[in-house]
């Protein structure tokens, strides 16, 4: 319920603000035109509860969601200011003194609405793994090497057509302690804002081919193939660079019927 209070309190404080701003940009006539936003359809986004998720037992709520009206602010608020983004902040091969171990990626696509149309100037963020399979972070006790070129964070802007661009290295796959001999398939995790609070997905890219995916239960948390399939990059060799870097491409749908599946 806490939950629920407190956004209800963020859209009251944001909507005079948010009203008085568009009715400056856009007018009364285009306000009303805003969309709403289509419900998920049913299977396509991970179970709150997925008993082979062991965390999902005790994350999972026990009691039926409210469901509460949008409002102007969730549709359209808070925004980015761009000049918190740096320019080589997408590239992170290039962080430290000398280059990261593994196989260097180039990771591109597109974000887009539910309608089809490009998320311009949306938020990417993105974290990840080093090749061997580790984290920087001091709960990550994983017994494999740390990497002093690699922290494994970067973040974007999507440009006027809603492409991204990252330069990574393939992250390594890891234990996780779920079930014996539990090990995550390699995967990059997304944080994407869009252009209102309801357009905010958390999710992981993973690739093509990897034989762990069957066995990861945060993969098959969720019940529809089509759906699962969409949080597979493809091997893209328009994009992959001679001598350099592999391509993977990873569009980003953020609402509706073809929706990309949202971390819970
Ligand atoms: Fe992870």
């Amino acid at each position: 319920m806490g939950v629920f209070c407190r956004r209800t309190e963020l859209c009251c404080a944001l909507r005079g603000e948010d009203v008085a701003r568009f009715a400056l940009h856009f007018g009364k006539k285009r306000m009303a035109k805003l969309p709403v936003f289509e419900k998920w359809q049913a299977g396509t986004q991970p179970e709150y509860l997925h008993p082979e998720y062991k965390s999902s037992v005790k994350r999972a709520p026990t009691r039926p969601l409210i469901v509460l009206p949008h409002t102007l602010s969730e549709r359209t608020g808070p925004v980015f200011g761009q000049q918190a983004i740096r320019q080589t902040d997408h590239d992170l091969t290039a962080q430290h003194a000398g280059a990261p171990l593994g196989e260097r990626i180039v990771v591109t696509g597109r974000v887009l609405d539910e309608g089809g149309r490009p998320a311009r100037g949306a938020l990417i963020e993105v974290w990840q793994a080093n090749a061997a399979g580790r984290y920087l972070h001091k709960l990550d006790q994983h017994n494999a090497p740390l990497d002093p070129n690699f922290s494994g964070c970067g973040r974007t802007l999507t440009d006027g057509e809603g492409r991204y661009r990252f330069l990574s290295i393939k992250p390594g796959a890891y234990p996780w302690g779920n079930h014996a001999n539990a090990w995550r398939p390699a995967h990059i995790h997304f944080s994407i804002f869009g252009d209102g609070l309801l357009s905010r997905l958390v999710t992981q890219m993973y690739f093509p081919g990897d034989p762990l995916l069957d066995y990861d239960p945060i993969y098959s948390c969720i019940s529809d193939e089509k759906a699962k399939r969409r949080l597979i990059s493809t091997f893209d060799w328009e994009n992959t660079s001679p001598e350099f870097a592999l391509g993977y491409r990873f569009d980003i749908v953020l609402r509706g019927r073809e929706a990309t599946p949202m971390e819970q």
